[in-house]
């Protein structure tokens, strides 16, 4: 790696653990609206001290995000599709890698569908992600989107995961599995594991945990800190298990103690 591709890495996984805490606020680019993003600028802002890195569009970071944060950008890429089309596969490149430059992101990020309808454009896309990546430096997180038909299995989760890292990703996002630290095995890059829809406080941090010991080198959450009731609180606490090996009761602890502090 290159001294530019090898620093901006450095700013996602964090040199002291080897471990990274992302936050993922790109849901608008094809849910729209979603709840807890409605007002996106106000919801991310009091999380930028506690997250590693921001995963996002480029017009949220425009309208939404002072530009004089520090918090390292990983920016989407992909897109051209909604929740009102049936088969969410139909994604292109949305973004030119010169405008990821202007807007000084750490890395760039896309979606891949495979085995879905639109696996091939998407994987070779992938590829010319990557070709951008490689010539100016800047690391590419492939996200592997489960089609709504797709098993979230470890057998179709390696599947998606090596042809993401064989297609030349520095890193791929994932989801949580049964057998997981056999896909991390499988995996010859950074594996994250993405949070999911909204559930129970206790969950996300067993899912956290779970995710770190099987091998994950982080996770980028989104709705289960942005939904959680105290979502400052919830990043901390997600926050102590990826960065300071604490337990699910230790982190449950703390975001009770957080919550209590703030009514
Ligand atoms: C969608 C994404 C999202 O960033 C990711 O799924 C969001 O995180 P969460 O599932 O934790 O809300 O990559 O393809």
């Amino acid at each position: 790696m290159d001294w530019g591709m090898k620093n901006r890495m450095a700013r996602i996984i964090q040199p002291k653990t080897g471990k990274a805490l992302m936050l993922a606020v790109d849901h608008g680019y094809f849910l729209g609206p979603t709840s807890g993003l409605e007002d996106l600028g106000k919801t991310v802002a009091p999380l930028l001290p506690y997250t590693d890195s921001l995963m996002l569009t480029r017009g949220a970071l425009r309208q939404c995000i002072n530009a004089a944060t520090n918090t390292p950008i990983v920016l989407r890429v992909s897109g051209g599709n909604s929740v009102l089309e049936e088969d969410l596969s139909d994604e292109d490149l949305t973004v030119d890698i010169e405008d990821a430059i202007r807007l000084n992101a750490s890395a760039i990020t896309m979606s891949i569908y495979v085995g879905s309808p639109h696996q091939h454009q998407t994987i070779v896309n992938l590829a010319k992600a990557v070709d951008w990546g490689q010539k100016f430096g800047i690391p590419v997180l492939a996200v592997t989107a489960v089609g709504k038909e797709m098993a979230r299995d470890e057998r179709y989760l390696s599947l998606a995961c090596r042809i993401a890292a064989e297609t030349g990703a520095h890193m791929v996002k994932t989801y949580y599995c049964e057998d997981f630290s056999r896909l991390v095995k499988k995996v010859p890059i950074p594996v994250v594991v993405a949070g999911g829809k909204k559930i129970p406080e206790k969950e996300a941090f067993e899912l956290t945990f779970k995710s770190i010991r099987e091998g994950a080198v982080g996770v980028d959450m989104g709705r289960n800190i942005f939904q959680a009731e105290s979502p400052v609180a919830m990043i901390q606490a997600v926050r102590s298990i990826v960065h300071e090996n604490h337990s699910v009761k230790k982190a449950l602890e703390l975001y009770h103690d957080l919550l209590s502090k703030k009514n």
